[in-house]
């Protein structure tokens, strides 16, 4: 089954074609980083305006790349939400009117979804049931969040952030450095070699507690990363908001291990109260360095396998929402939303049906 996947949930124009799930015939992304460095952030008017101009090329790139013709085309992937209204709305309308243009099935699918989807792309085995239950630490610009998942099609967020997204502190902290846009990447790079425990930035919701203030999710596997921008802010102040060169780069650094930190431990808290036979970790962050180096260093010690996104699928790509299509179908859930949902949550499968 060859499924064309469209994704335009934020600033990524992205088409794929992949077949039965796993193998990626093509995955065409227009990245917009350019045109929003200069206002240190995603404009949502004009990453909507990029996606209408970009997205026919990109969808007729991924179909020649992928050597498919239109008609060979199975069904339609579109992700519908969670993302930027004006941004979702362009591929969700392109995608429709394709397939019924086409006349086949248009599948949506939640980008949340894609993003816990990418780790099994690289696995070679159709079978899922070796890797679940699984906990699964998804970690991007939007959302920041840990996901026990029974099986492919089953999962509840058990612990999600109760301020800013991992990698939203990292480009609101390279903001505050005068680093520009996105954060993680640049912070990265100018943290290698360089001092991280310069600076002990604190990490939100450290502490254990056994009191729950959410009857939703657990305390104890939830993130805060408010306060250590804050923390980073204060540091600023008191070097009169200039920061020395030959400090920066351990300011940076510094500010990457307490985000690191603080993803290890929430995770550290929900592995050690689940029985799991996994864990994974996916979305844009999960690209850095220091973190997969992290994870494949705790899963050695605790002895549970780790499953990480390939790269060229951490950040936002169609390819995950394709394969993510590819399961609905497989498991009969097969999901066409009347519009958009700019707010849309990560759910159950089961209640797709509802
Ligand atoms: O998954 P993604 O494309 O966005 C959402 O779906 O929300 O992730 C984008 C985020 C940005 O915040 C960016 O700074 C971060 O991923 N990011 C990184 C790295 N590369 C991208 N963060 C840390 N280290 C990286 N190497």
């Amino acid at each position: 089954m060859k499924i064309l996947g469209i994704e335009t949930s934020c600033d990524e124009t992205a088409a794929a074609v992949v077949e039965n799930g796993k193998n990626i015939l093509s995955n065409s992304i227009f990245s917009q980083i350019i045109k929003h460095k200069p206002f240190g952030g995603v404009v949502p008017e004009i990453a909507s305006r990029n996606h209408v101009v970009k997205l026919p090329e990109i969808v007729n790139s991924a179909l020649v790349e992928s050597k498919t013709d239109l008609k060979q085309i199975d069904a339609i992937a579109v992700t519908y939400g969670p993302g930027l209204g004006s941004s979702l709305v362009v591929g969700y309308s392109y995608a429709k009117s394709l397939s019924k243009r086409l006349n086949i099935p248009l599948i949506g699918v939640n980008h949340h979804a894609g993003h816990l989807y990418s780790v099994f792309m690289n696995e070679k085995k159709y079978n899922f049931v070796d890797f679940f239950p699984m906990i699964s630490l998804m970690v991007s610009g939007g959302d920041t969040s840990i996901v026990l998942m029974k099986n492919i099609c089953e999962y509840r967020i058990i612990g999600t952030t109760i301020d800013d997204a991992a990698g939203e502190a990292l480009d609101k902290a390279a903001n505050i450095l005068g680093l520009g846009y996105p954060g993680g990447p640049v912070i990265q790079k100018i943290s290698e070699g360089a001092n991280e425990n310069f600076i002990k930035f604190p990490i939100g919701l450290k502490n254990k507690s056994r009191s729950n203030w959410s009857y939703e999710y657990n305390r104890n596997y939830c993130f805060s990363f408010s306060g250590l921008k804050t923390s980073l802010l204060t540091k600023i102040q008191n070097y009169e908001n200039q920061i020395p060169n030959n400090e920066l780069n351990d300011v940076a650094a510094s500010f990457q291990r307490a985000v690191v930190d603080s993803l290890l431990d929430r995770l550290a808290n929900a592995l050690s109260d689940h029985n799991v036979k996994s864990f994974s970790c996916s979305g844009g962050v999960s690209l850095n360095k220091v973190l997969r180096y992290e994870l494949k260093n705790f899963s050695e010690k605790i002895s549970l396998p780790l499953l990480l996104s390939p790269a060229s699928l951490c950040t936002d790509n169609a390819a995950m929402i394709a394969g993510v299509a590819y399961e609905l179908i497989r498991n009969k859930y097969t999901f066409n939303p009347d519009d958009i949902c700019p707010s849309l949550r990560l759910i159950d499968w089961n209640k797709l049906k509802n």
